[in-house]
């Protein structure tokens, strides 16, 4: 009896040194990993409760005093409290969705140290786990970030900025008005759950189709409009300058050109205001960017809408770049800059839009989402083509049932 017992009570003691130095690495974990619970055997309230063990190592059985043995605890020899850590720092970031674009936004933001303090949820725990575990793992090469990752969403709470990036992606055959439906129906079960835990935050969404889902956030939030952003055409701008400044040569940061309305078949390129170091192309070459133009110019937003298809069909999926712009996003919200960006926003009212509805038009960003739209002085045909993509998103948008 005694021998099983000491036998019994060596394993224990084995599994909680094995779970104390996990608990230690991911002492900054609110709640264990789900897939390590599997592996070493102790559900969430065993390991919370182990913490207990060994208040009195006199009382109780052999067992009890046999696991007691290891209670003496480093941290506490180590460290004097003096007061409790303030949990949610002022630039914590969510990132809701551990896919390929979620992971590429925590990178970007972590990288780029943008913020300390990022929370990463989703659905489904085992990509989340392997990504954030990676992620702590080189903790030390990003100067010690907090880095939380759950399934549970209350390591969501007081978040200054959350990243919507959960989503499914179209299956074969599947209509545009199918998959946004399919992604606001994700949409109406976590927002109202993320804006309990994070009612001051700006929500970014970023998950597809980006207009209408950022449109759905808003509606299902009950939050003013200038704190649901979507990530819009900021990534389209940068392709379009990127594919112009490669056929002139410079830098894609020196040439400064915007696309507007829809994330998708219909954005609009507003060539009347490309323009390097203030002087515009329109004054070069009147026609730029029309189907009149012998340069071609017009075939380059042609190639900005099929090069996100294309990166797919080469990599299974695009993130580096959406999460270096939505990483920008976020970097001008938390530094309240009151930066330009190309963002998706409640356009009702602009360019005789009487819709209610997300488009992208170039905002200013700080601290409280968007504080301005900037009024575009456009020409009567880019005019006329927002309006047209105005109406083809609202003619999807019109159909999608958030109640
Ligand atoms: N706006 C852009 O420029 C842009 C660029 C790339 C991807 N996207 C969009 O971002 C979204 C994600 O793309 P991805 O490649 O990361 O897809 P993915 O399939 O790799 O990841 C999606 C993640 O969402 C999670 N998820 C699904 N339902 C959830 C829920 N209810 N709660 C929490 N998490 C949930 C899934 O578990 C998965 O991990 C898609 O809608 C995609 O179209 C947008």
């Amino acid at each position: 009896m005694i021998a099983s017992a000491f036998l019994i009570a060596k394993r224990q003691i084995t599994q909680l040194i094995l779970r104390r130095s996990l608990a230690t690495r991911h002492n900054r974990l609110t709640l264990p990993p789900t897939i390590l619970k599997e592996h070493f055997g102790g559900s969430k309230t065993k390991r919370l409760a182990s913490a207990d063990f060994g208040k009195d190592a006199t009382a109780g059985s052999d067992l009890q005093r046999a696991v007691s043995f290891v209670q003496p605890c480093l941290k506490e020899e180590l460290l004097c409290k003096y007061s409790e850590p303030v949990r949610d720092c002022c630039h914590k970031v969510t990132v809701v969705g551990s896919g390929m674009a979620g992971v590429a936004c925590v990178h970007s933001l972590l990288f780029q140290q943008i913020t300390s303090h990022v929370a990463l949820v989703d659905a489904f725990p085992k990509k989340l786990e392997g990504e954030g575990m990676d992620l702590v793992h080189g903790s030390i090469f990003l100067d010690d970030p907090r880095v939380e990752f759950d399934t549970d969403f209350c390591i969501t709470s007081n978040s200054k900025v959350v990243v919507i990036c959960a989503g499914v992606r179209p299956s074969k055959g599947e209509t545009r008005l199918d998959l946004a439906q399919r992604n606001a129906e994700i949409m109406k079960t976590i927002i109202p759950i993320l804006t309990g835990y994070s009612p001051n935050a700006v929500f970014l969404v970023v998950s597809n189709p980006v207009d209408i889902l950022a449109w759905v956030t808003w509606k299902v939030s009950g939050l003013p409009a200038n704190r649901v952003i979507g990530s819009g055409t900021l990534l389209d701008s940068a392709r379009f300058r990127y594919l112009i400044a490669d056929r002139i040569g410079i830098a894609p940061k020196s040439v400064h050109a915007t696309i507007i309305g829809e994330h998708g078949e219909s954005l609009v390129p507003l060539w009347s205001g490309v323009n390097v170091a203030g002087v515009q192309f329109r004054d070069i070459l009147p026609n730029i960017g029309l189907e009149t133009d012998e340069e071609r110019w017009f075939e380059i937003p042609k190639e900005v809408i099929r090069l996100g298809p294309m990166v797919r069909c080469l990599k299974g999926y695009t993130n580096t770049a959406v999460g270096l712009s939505t990483a920008d996003i976020v970097r001008a919200i938390l530094s309240n800059s009151q930066r330009v960006i190309p963002v998706s926003t409640m356009i009702q009212g602009h360019h005789d839009v009487c819709h209610e509805m997300y488009l992208s038009l170039p905002c200013t960003l700080g601290e409280n989402g968007v504080t301005n739209i900037v009024r575009m002085r456009i020409t009567e045909f880019e005019k006329k083509l927002f309006r047209t993509s105005a109406n083809l998103v609202y003619d999807v948008q019109k159909d999608i049932k958030i109640s």
